[in-house]
């Protein structure tokens, strides 16, 4: 098989950190690949003016999967451009529009199904002459139909449960998403469709996680109830997400942001990271096998060499040395 590329986007914060843990795990796998590593968020503004150079998205166009730190933070805050637009801007380029979020712990195997690259995040916006500030949420239904449409697929290979998260009791695009999503259960006859409201959904999310299997919800509410899903499963420092489009490389990325307020001390966990390089194992590159190897091996570093997030005195770099040990054990070098 040819060599697959990968690319590699580090960003700001803790993303150069678990991006460092992630290029190790890469390195010793069993896999022709070609790494390489891009300029990206504050980085890349601080070096060339735009957190999203040409050169890095083209790079993203060609490879076969997208590896992502975290991108922002305080040095960038206020200015007149933000790291965090780099990364708005290579979800739309790259069109991909299902970011699948898993939450899993003991009792909870939940995921949730954001879509990416609609909604508020790209709706008009912009300050009238009186002064009123606006960001518009904007979808159209076929932004609906082809990631409800992921969702039930991905329910059909789980318990056969979807719940689509809407606000369908106040917003026009949530009445509209839950008339698509409803009109798309028939051809999924497997699966059993329900509807709930964010609110109520949040809530119960918290006080009954293992109640939930896959949920479907447009991007905002995406954003925000996932990291209510991370909070209940330990924590972002395990949080990983795979950003899936159609013809486009996919994006691999930790749930969390750069974490200033660790950066630079080594108590970063690199399990978000390492789970999302799972997650472009198996589809990214279609190799479920050492996705598994390696989501056992982080497990067990997890018990071996835990990190502060998890109550333990491990660096981010010994956490990722107890994973390599774990994976020498699993796989052929
Ligand atoms: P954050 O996710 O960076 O951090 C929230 C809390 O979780 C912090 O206390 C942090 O220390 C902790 N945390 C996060 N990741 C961790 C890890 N791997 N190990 C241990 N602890 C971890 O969120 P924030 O502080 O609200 O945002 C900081 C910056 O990150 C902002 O500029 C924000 O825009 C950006 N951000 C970027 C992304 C991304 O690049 N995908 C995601 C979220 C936030
Ligand atoms: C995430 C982040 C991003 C988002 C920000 C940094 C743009 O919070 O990936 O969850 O809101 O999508
Ligand atoms: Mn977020």
């Amino acid at each position: 098989m040819a060599r697959r590329r990968i690319v590699c986007l580090p960003g700001d914060g803790i993303g150069p950190e678990v991006m460092a843990e992630a290029t190790r795990v890469l390195e010793a796998l069993p896999l022709e690949l070609e790494l390489s590593s891009h300029l990206f968020g504050g980085a890349a503004i601080d070096a060339v003016g735009d957190p999203l150079p040409p050169d890095t998205l083209a790079a993203c166009r060609r490879a076969d999967a997208v590896l992502l730190g975290a991108v922002g933070g305080p040095a960038w805050d206020g200015g007149p451009i933000r790291p965090e637009a780099g990364l708005i801007g290579v979800r739309r380029e790259l069109d991909v529009y299902a970011n699948l979020r898993p939450a899993v712990a003991e009792g909870i195997d939940l995921l949730i199904v954001r879509e990416l690259v609609g909604g508020l995040y790209y709706g008009a916006r912009g300050t009238k002459d009186d002064g009123t500030v606006f960001d518009t949420c904007e979808y159209h239904p076929s932004q609906v139909e082809r990631v409800a449409r992921r969702a039930f697929e991905l329910a059909r290979t789980r318990s056969g449960r979807l719940l689509s998260v809407d606000k369908a009791n106040v917003m026009e695009t949530s009445r509209m998403w839950r008339r698509v999503v409803t009109a798309l259960a028939p051809e999924y006859p497997g699966v059993e469709l329900r509807h709930g409201l964010v609110d109520s959904v949040a809530m119960l999310l918290v006080m009954d996680p293992g109640s939930f299997d896959v949920l479907v919800m447009e991007n905002t509410f995406g954003d925000i109830l996932s990291d209510v899903a991370a909070g209940v499963t330990g924590g972002l420092g395990l949080a990983a997400s795979a950003s899936l489009g159609d013809a486009n490389p996919g994006i691999f990325e930790p749930v969390h942001g750069s974490a200033p307020d660790i950066a630079g001390t080594g108590a970063a966990n690199p399990t978000a990271m390492l789970r999302s390089l799972a997650l472009m194992l198996e589809h990214g590159l279609g190799e479920p096998a050492l996705a598994r190897a390696l989501e056992r091996a982080v497990e067990e570093a997890r018990r071996s060499a835990p990190t502060p997030d998890l109550g333990g005195r491990s660096t981010t770099s010994e956490f990722g040395s107890a994973v390599l040990a774990g994976l020498a054990t699993e796989v052929p070098a």
